[in-house]
């Protein structure tokens, strides 16, 4: 596929986030078993990643499994948990050269150990890098994720290190997982599901959105080229009216 379409340098998101749908679809269509697609989804989080360098992007979330996704069929989580050890260990070594740091969000502690020690050992490696920031949202959901920022939140009024009274938008963000990463500009889901499926709820508010029909495995740096362009075609008005943002 060639894309001619400019790009346009100075209005990159900086942070992208991307909801990888259609594995299991995908692999029925080519009358293959639903680990086939997830094993097949890594090229594409690979290729992804490299487009998303390229382009100068900071953040890239990739919602990779959600506190729901427990409920599948235990072949199907064990090989998931599986694929995810394999991947960290064969793609640690690449993202370090890139200059590419690893980090998670969601409850990892409820992750199978050795899933835990190579997530551990893999965002120590990369903990310096600058280039970009590979979020990787495991056992995540945004209500777990809000919930938990209430009870944070509770304890401290509760022990006197906050007062109600000081309660803000900046401040409830401290307390979720994405403190210091910005919201992201951009949200891209593949597979035509149009849905959020409890994805960075409290993030999204402002956030453009981009559905793809490409199941995940096909997901490729230039449907991903398309979805930043897409996105610079938006106009992000925050409640404003056109001409008070026109330059
Ligand atoms: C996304 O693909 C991967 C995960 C949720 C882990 P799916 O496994 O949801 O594939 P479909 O949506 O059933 O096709
Ligand atoms: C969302 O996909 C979660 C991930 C991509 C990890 P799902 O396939 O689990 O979402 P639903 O069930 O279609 O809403
Ligand atoms: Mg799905």
């Amino acid at each position: 596929m060639s894309n001619k379409l400019p790009i346009d340098k100075n209005n990159i998101p900086k942070h992208v986030a991307i909801i990888m749908d259609g594995n299991g679809r995908w692999a029925k269509q080519q009358g293959q078993d639903r680990l086939f697609g997830h094993t097949s989804g890594v090229e594409s989080v690979r290729s992804t990643i490299r487009k998303a360098k390229e382009l100068g992007i900071k953040f890239l979330t990739l919602y990779a499994f959600s506190t729901e996704n427990w409920n599948r069929p235990k072949d199907e989580v064990d090989a998931l948990m599986d694929l995810l050890v394999r991947s960290i260990a064969n793609e640690v070594d690449e993202l370090d050269e890139n200059d590419i740091r690893l980090v998670t969000i969601g409850d990892v502690s409820k992750l199978p150990i050795d899933c835990q020690k190579s997530l551990s050992w893999a965002k120590e490696k990369t903990k310096k890098n600058k280039s970009l920031t590979l979020i990787l949202a495991l056992n995540y959901s945004a209500r777990w994720e809000i919930i938990q920022a209430l009870k944070s939140i509770a304890f401290e009024i509760e022990h006197h290190k906050l007062m109600a009274d000081e309660l803000n938008e900046r401040v409830f963000e401290r307390f979720l997982s994405t403190k210091d990463i910005p919201d992201p500009e951009l949200l891209i889901r593949t597979s035509g599901e149009n849905r959020i499926s409890n994805f960075l709820l409290w993030q999204i508010a402002y956030t453009e959105f981009h559905f793809t029909n490409v199941f995940w495995p096909e997901f490729r740096g230039e449907h991903f080229l398309q979805a930043v362009q897409d996105y610079q075609n938006r106009e992000r008005r925050f409640g404003l009216v056109s001409e008070q943002i026109e330059d």
